[in-house]
Order: C-alpha cells, then structure tokens, then sequence
C-alpha cells in the first residue's frame, strides 16, 4: 500500500464581524490515505480560488444557502490541480483538472465532480476565471439579463476585478460605451487602457454619492445598463443615471462585505425613479449557469486563445497565503482574478 499524503489544510473556524482574515482560519496537517475507491481521483492542487462569495458564505444572515460555511471544515473554494492516481477511466495521472476540492493541498473527489482542462488551449489557472465561474457570471449575467445594445451605455463597477474586468470587455463587444468604476487612478488608467473601458472612473477620488453622479452624467450622460458588483455609495450614484427601461444586473454588493451583510447599510430610495423609467432590476448568480458552461466557454474561448481578452491574473506564491489573501481580495488592489499557487 502506498505511503499516505500529508494533506495541508486551511479550516475556517470563527464567524467574523468585519473583514474576514487570517484570524477566522487555522491550518492543520492530517494524512490522507492515498487509496482510491472506484471512481474516485486524487488530485494535487495548484491554484486555489480566492472569491468574494466566500465572505458571503460567513454571513450570519441566510444567503443562496440555507446555512452559513460550517465551522471547522476546509473552506470551500475551487481548485486547479493534477492528478495524482485515478481510478476513474477518465482521468489519468498527470491531467489537469478544476473542481470545488476547497483550501487543501490535496483530495479524494469522484470523477464525475472534476473538469478536465486541455492546457493546449489556454493556462490551467483560467479556469477559475475567465474560463470558469467569474467568466460565467459575467459573460451571462451581462448578456443575458444586461443585454447591452450596440451604442447604449454599459456600467460597470468593480470594473477592474475578476468579473468587472471582463463585463467591461464584453460589453465592448457588444458595442456598448463603457464606463468602469474602480478605486485609484492606477487601476483606472489599466481600465481604460487595457480593458478598452472609454471612460474609468475612481470613486475614492469622489466625496460622495452626488460627485461621482455628476462626473458619470457629463462623462456619458445616463447608464442603460448598470452592471453592479459593488452595491453601496457606488450604487447611490449610479441609480440616478438610470434611463428609460434600462436593466439593472445585481451581481454583489462588495461594499457591504466587510459587515454589511449581518447589518445592511441603508441608502436612498430608487423605486420610484425605476418606475418612471421602466426599469428592470435582475440577481444573478452563476450557478444558475453552470449547466450552460459549455456554451460560454465556446463564445470566450476562442477569444482567449486568439490573445483577444485580457484576462489578468494576480497571483500569490504559497498555500500558507491563502486567508492573507482573501483579506486582500476586500482590502488590496489587485488587478483582474485574484489567485494563490503552490
Ligand atoms: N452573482 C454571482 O454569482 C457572482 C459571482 C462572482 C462574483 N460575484 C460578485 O461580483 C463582485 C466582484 O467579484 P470578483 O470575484 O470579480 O472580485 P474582485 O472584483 O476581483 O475583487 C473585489 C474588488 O472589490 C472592490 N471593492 C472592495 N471594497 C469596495 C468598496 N467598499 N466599494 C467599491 N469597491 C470595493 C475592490 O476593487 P477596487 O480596488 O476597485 O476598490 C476589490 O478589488 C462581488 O460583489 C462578488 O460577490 C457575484
């Protein structure tokens, strides 16, 4: 019988108030058995996720979710990994796969749970974003509940993260003018400049809801869609622009992550100037697209591998990072899909 594994774990043992940081994990070592039932693979891990969703999980307050993340288990998180052994016909040693296997250097999952990727046709690490679930999120939720129209104005906040920075992209494909909302000039110069935003905005450089409006209005005039990750005062700005039946995709509320989520901020009342307007106003969560990966994977795909997305990567070195790195993800400024590799 082979010798077993030391599996490195990180476990997520404390609900936190605020910002979620190292503080709410402990790390562990255990042996795994390396013995593999039918159907079963062992994989080895080589990038883990690092996402928002996974504070949302912390909420005490009920979610997409029944319950919270329970307490002393491995976080959750898709992984990109190898495999190791494999007794499902298949998957072979040494194939790249995806799968939601959480914060652990390696696991026993069944084959039927894993995603075989070709690292002929882009990096394994893409498909835990723009190839994966912050790909789906926007290519769908933009398209499908934003439905952008050639020479209408798109809006977009936290337009230089994993899934912003793409709903920027693909909303330029649509023809749309763009606008991107992001924090610091530097990110914003990468937005227009690199993403192909035509207009960035930074919101810290504003003092309130009522400032950023106003430079969004004499920039484009009025958003037609608003692509909102952010919620918050970003949001308060952006409602106002609203014109006549536009869609309003809800995608997150980051700036309520640090908290928010347990005690929701309140802000102003939209309702009636959505009425006037006609407006549509539509959640969207990616697994509701996950059956329709395919389908997205064959429209960005070929885009990716013709070097026509820009699809940045902020990757940190180490498994040891990993809860330093979601307390970034909220607090830091990283471009594009925030990553940890081994
Ligand atoms: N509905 C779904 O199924 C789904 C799926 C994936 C993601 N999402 C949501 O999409 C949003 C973006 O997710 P992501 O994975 O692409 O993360 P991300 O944008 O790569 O990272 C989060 C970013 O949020 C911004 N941020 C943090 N605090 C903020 C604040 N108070 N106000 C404004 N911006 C703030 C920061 O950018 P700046 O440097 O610009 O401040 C940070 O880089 C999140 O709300 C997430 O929950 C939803």
């Amino acid at each position: 019988m082979p010798s077993p594994t030391i599996n490195r774990q990180w476990l997520y043992t404390q609900i936190p108030d605020a910002v979620v940081g190292p503080e709410h994990y402990s790390y562990s070592e255990v042996e795994l058995q390396r013995s593999l039932a039918v159907g079963e693979v062992l994989v080895e891990a080589a990038y883990w996720s690092v996402d928002p969703y996974m504070r949302i999980n912390q909420s005490r307050r009920p979610t997409w979710n029944a319950e919270p993340h329970p307490l002393g288990v491995v976080q959750s998180a898709a992984v990109v990994g190898r495999v190791l052994d494999s007794r499902d016909p298949e998957l072979a040693s040494g194939d790249w796969v995806e799968g939601p296997l959480g914060w652990q250097t390696h696991a026993k999952a069944h084959g039927s749970t894993l995603r075989r990727l070709d690292p002929t046709l882009a990096p394994p690490s893409t498909a835990l974003g723009v190839l994966g679930m912050p790909g789906r999120t926007a290519w769908f939720g933009l398209m499908e509940a934003g439905r952008p129209q050639p020479g209408e104005v798109v809006v977009v906040s936290a337009a230089g993260g994993a899934v912003g920075s793409l709903v920027v992209q693909f909303a330029k494909r649509a023809g749309a003018t763009v606008v991107g909302i992001a924090g610091g000039a530097e990110k914003c110069r990468w937005v227009r400049e690199s993403l192909g935003a035509d207009v960035a905005l930074d919101y810290r450089a504003y003092g309130d809801a009522a400032a950023l409006e106003s430079a969004l209005r004499e920039a484009v005039g009025g958003t037609d869609v608003y692509f909102d990750n952010t919620g918050g005062m970003i949001s308060d700005a952006v409602m106002p622009t609203i014109r006549r039946r536009a869609r309003i995709v809800v995608c997150g509320a980051v700036s309520q992550y640090g908290g928010g989520l347990d005690e929701p901020e309140s802000g102003p009342r939209f309702s009636h100037h959505l009425l006037y307007q006609r407006a549509t106003m539509q959640g969207i969560l990616a697994r509701d697209y996950l059956h329709r990966m395919d389908e997205m994977l064959a429209r960005v795909g070929p885009w990716v591998q013709r070097g026509e997305i820009v699809f940045e990567q902020t990757i940190s070195a180490g498994f040891e990072t990993l809860p330093r790195v979601l307390q970034e993800l909220f607090t830091g400024s990283h471009r594009g899909k925030r990553l940890v590799s081994a």
